[in-house]
């Protein structure tokens, strides 16, 4: 088992505590290594990973701690983006009590992978906000808030998706063209609200490779969170 990186730190009133979710995202990378070492292959360029939504940064420590054992090679670059600053904060304290081979670049505050010129990210990683809710988070702490309001916004920037749990998530894949490279594959967690499979479906009609690479918390013998691996 790859070690789990600490996240004792973070500050769990603004920012996203570990869950069944991150854990999920850590075990298929690590169940999907195969695919990465192929796919990554040296002697071809250091691929560059892109975290969306670093949180408290868990996912990316763990990449960044684990790149031989997941690519089969350590020069790998990574670079997060959060909405959040605090979480930003907390991701780069992470990464720094973390023994880490890769470069880390840093993780930008910024909505989703705006800040990236087209085609340059190699693996796209996101556990996004997923559950269906009436409306999204501001992005930005409104001008006045109370410290009060300006938590419930950080907190609702990490579970609230919109309709159908989807609005980030549709974003990030109808980007997905113009932020991934040619070789480029994302690792994206759905859960059922989301419909995966029309999800999934509509993907694949418009030429993108599906697999389903882990899912977790079968209720009904049905998966309760599933990631899925997307590429050309
Ligand atoms: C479910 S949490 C995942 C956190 C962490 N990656 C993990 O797995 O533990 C979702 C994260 O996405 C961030 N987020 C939400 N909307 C975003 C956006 N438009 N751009 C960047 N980050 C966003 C939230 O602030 C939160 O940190």
């Amino acid at each position: 088992m790859l070690p789990t990186p600490d996240t004792d730190h973070i500050d769990p009133n603004t920012t996203y505590s570990p869950a069944e979710d991150s854990y999920l995202v850590l075990d298929t990378l690590t169940s999907d290594a195969g695919f990465l070492h192929s796919h990554f292959a040296p002697p071809s360029s250091p691929p560059l990973i892109l975290e969306l939504g670093t949180g408290s940064g868990i996912i990316s420590a763990f990449i960044s701690t684990n790149t031989t054992a997941l690519f089969g090679r350590a020069d790998v670059h990574l670079l997060g983006t959060d909405a959040n600053s605090i979480a930003c904060a907390a991701t780069a304290q992470t990464l720094s009590l973390t023994p880490a081979p890769s470069h880390f670049l840093g993780a930008l505050v910024a909505d989703l992978a705006a800040p990236l010129r087209d085609h340059v990210v190699d693996m796209l990683v996101f556990n996004p906000p997923y559950v269906p809710t009436p409306e999204l988070p501001s992005l930005r702490a409104e001008h006045g808030a109370t410290e009060f309001e300006e938590e419930s916004r950080l907190l609702a920037l990490t579970y609230a998706g919109g309709e159908d749990g989807m609005e980030v998530t549709r974003r990030v894949l109808m980007g997905l063209g113009s932020v991934l490279s040619q070789r480029g594959v994302a690792y994206i967690l759905l859960c059922r609200s989301n419909r995966p499979g029309e999800v999934v479906e509509g993907l694949r009609g418009q030429g993108w490779r599906c697999e389903k690479a882990g899912g977790s918390g079968r209720r009904g013998g049905i998966e309760r969170l599933e990631i899925w691996r997307i590429w050309r």
